[in-house]
C-alpha cells in the first residue's frame, strides 16, 4: 500500500481521507460499471513531474519551450491509441469525456445543427443532449429509442425515418446505461443516406473494443469515436477523440485546443500512454472477455432468483435491475442497502421509468472493476448471493452488519492493483 509519508506529515486531514478511501476500495466491492482500478504504473505516472509543465499546442507545435519530453509522451499516447482502435487520428488531450464530446460537436457541427442520439431514459448520456446541459442551447437533439424494452432491440426503421425527417448532421451511437450491442453497420448506412457523420461515444465500452470483446464501430465505417479513458479502458481519468480518417484530425485538434481547452494535463496524457500500452498486451483481451463473461453470469444468477432485468440480460459489461418489480424497493433504497454491506453500485432510471431520476426504479451494475481484481464466475455467484441475502434481511440490522464483515473478508482475498 502506498504510504504517502510527505502528505501524512504536511496535511493530516487530506492524508486521512486518502487512507480512508484506500481502505474503502480494498474492503468494498465496486460494481459501478464506469469505475475501475488503474495499475501502479499508471498511478505513478499521474503523480509525475509532468504536472509542472505547460504544453499548449501539439507535439512539434507548442506555444512554450521545454517540450522534449512532453512531445515524447504525447506522441506515444497518440500512436498507441491509433493502434488500439485502428484510428487514422487521435487527440488525447480532452480533460474528460464531457469536454471531448463538446469539442467533437463543435468540430463537426454549426450552431443549430441536429444530432440524433439515444434517448436518455433508454440509456443515452447527459452529454447526448439532456435539457439540463448548455449544449442544448446551441445544437438541436432528437432521439431514437428501443423498439422492445424486453430485448433491448433498437428501432432502426424509426431511426431512419427520424433521420430522413430531421436531417441530423451527427448520428450518435453510445450509451451509459444500455446492456446490448448496437448495430453500427445499420446506423452508418443511415448516416450515409442522410449525409451525417457517424459518431460513437464509446466511453463505457472502449476497453471491450480495445480488447476485441466488442465490435469496433470503425470496422462498420463510423467516422469518429469519442471516449473516456478511465472506465473499461482502465486508464487515468480523461477523454479522447479518434477519427477513422486522418483528414478529420485537423478540425478535431483545433476544436480541442484552442477551441475548448488551454494546456493539456500532461501527466494524464503520459498516464494514458501507459494505460494504452497495457491495453495493447495480449492479457488485456482476457480481461475484456472476462468482463462480459462475468456480467452475463451475474445477470443470469439474478434472473434465476426471479429479479427483473432491463432487456432481460446483457451483452456487455453492465446490466440494470428493476428494483421495484424485483424486490418492491426503490433504486435509492437498493443503493443504500448494498452500500451498507460494502457493495457499491448506483441507482438508475430504467426505460420509461415512472419514477424521477433522483429517485428512480432501478440500479445499474457492472463488472469491470471486480474483473480487474481477478474475480471470475464463482465470485459473481458469491456477489449476487451477498446482494440477494441483503435484500431478504433488509430489516435485520444485526444480520446486515454481519454480512458487511463477510464482504470485507471476501474482498481482502482480491488485491486492488496499486493499493493492496
Ligand atoms: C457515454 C458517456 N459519455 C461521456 C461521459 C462523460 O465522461 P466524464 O465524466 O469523463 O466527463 C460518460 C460518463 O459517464 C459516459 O458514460
Amino acid at each position: 500500500m502506498p504510504t504517502y509519508e510527505s502528505l501524512k506529515q504536511q496535511d493530516p486531514d487530506i492524508f486521512n481521507a486518502v487512507a480512508g478511501e484506500m481502505q474503502r476500495q480494498v474492503e468494498g466491492v465496486e460494481l459501478i460499471p464506469s469505475e475501475n482500478y488503474i495499475s501502479a504504473a499508471v498511478m505513478e505516472t499521474m503523480a509525475s513531474v509532468f504536472n509542472n509543465k505547460y504544453s499548449e499546442g501539439y507535439p512539434g507545435r507548442r506555444y512554450y519551450g521545454g517540450q522534449t519530453y512532453t512531445d515524447i509522451v504525447e506522441s506515444l499516447a497518440i500512436d498507441r491509441a491509433k493502434r488500439l482502435f485502428k484510428a487514422g487520428h487521435a487527440n488525447v488531450q480532452p480533460h474528460a469525456g464531457a469536454p471531448a464530446n463538446l469539442a467533437a460537436y463543435f468540430a463537426l457541427l454549426e450552431p443549430g445543427d441536429t444530432v440524433l442520439g439515444m434517448d436518455l431514459s433508454h440509456g443515452g448520456h447527459l452529454t447526448h443532449g439532456h435539457p439540463v446541459t448548455y449544449v442544448t442551447k446551441i445544437f438541436n437533439f432528437v432521439r431514437y429509442k428501443m423498439k422492445d424494452i424486453e430485448t433491448g432491440e433498437i428501432d432502426y426503421d424509426e431511426m431512419r425515418e427520424v433521420a430522413l425527417r430531421e436531417k441530423p448532421k451527427i448520428i450518435l451511437a453510445g450509451f451509459s446505461a444500455y446492456p446490448r450491442e448496437l448495430d453500427y453497420a445499420k446506423m452508418n448506412a443511415i448516416a450515409e443516406e442522410v449525409g451525417a457523420y457517424a459518431v460513437a461515444d464509446m466511453a463505457h465500452i472502449a476497453g471491450l473494443i480495445a480488447g476485441h470483446a466488442a465490435r469496433n464501430p470503425f470496422d462498420d465505417g463510423f467516422d469518429v469515436i469519442l471516449t473516456t479513458t478511465h472506465k473499461t479502458l482502465r486508464g487515468p481519468r480523461g477523454g479522447m477523440i479518434l477519427s477513422r480518417e486522418a483528414k478529420l484530425g485537423k478540425k478535431i485538434d483545433k476544436s480541442v485546443f484552442p477551441g475548448f481547452q488551454g494546456g493539456p494535463i500532461m501527466q494524464m496524457v503520459a498516464a494514458k500512454a501507459v494505460a494504452f500500452a497495457e491495453a495493447l498486451k495480449p492479457e488485456f483481451k482476457d480481461y475484456a472477455r472476462q468482463i462480459i463473461v462475468n456480467a452475463k453470469h451475474m445477470a443470469a444468477k439474478f434472473m434465476d432468483s426471479g429479479a427483473k432485468l432491463i432487456t432481460n440480460g446483457t451483452d456487455n459489461h453492465l446490466f440494470m435491475i428493476d428494483c421495484v418489480k424485483s424486490w418492491d424497493i426503490t433504486g435509492q433504497e437498493a443503493e443504500e442497502l448494498f452500500d451498507g454491506v460494502g457493495i457499491t453500485l448506483n441507482k438508475n432510471v430504467i426505460a420509461d421509468d415512472p419514477r424521477k431520476p433522483l429517485d428512480p426504479s432501478g440500479v445499474r451494475l457492472g463488472t469491470p472493476a471486480v474483473t480487474t481484481r481477478g474475480m471470475k464466475e464463482q465470485e459473481m455467484d458469491q456477489l449476487a448471493d451477498f446482494m440477494l441475502s441483503a435484500v431478504s434481511k433488509r430489516d435485520d440490522k444485526a444480520a446486515l452488519e454481519a454480512q458487511h464483515e463477510d464482504v470485507k473478508t471476501f474482498c481482502r482475498k482480491f488485491p486492488v492493483p496499486g493499493v493492496s
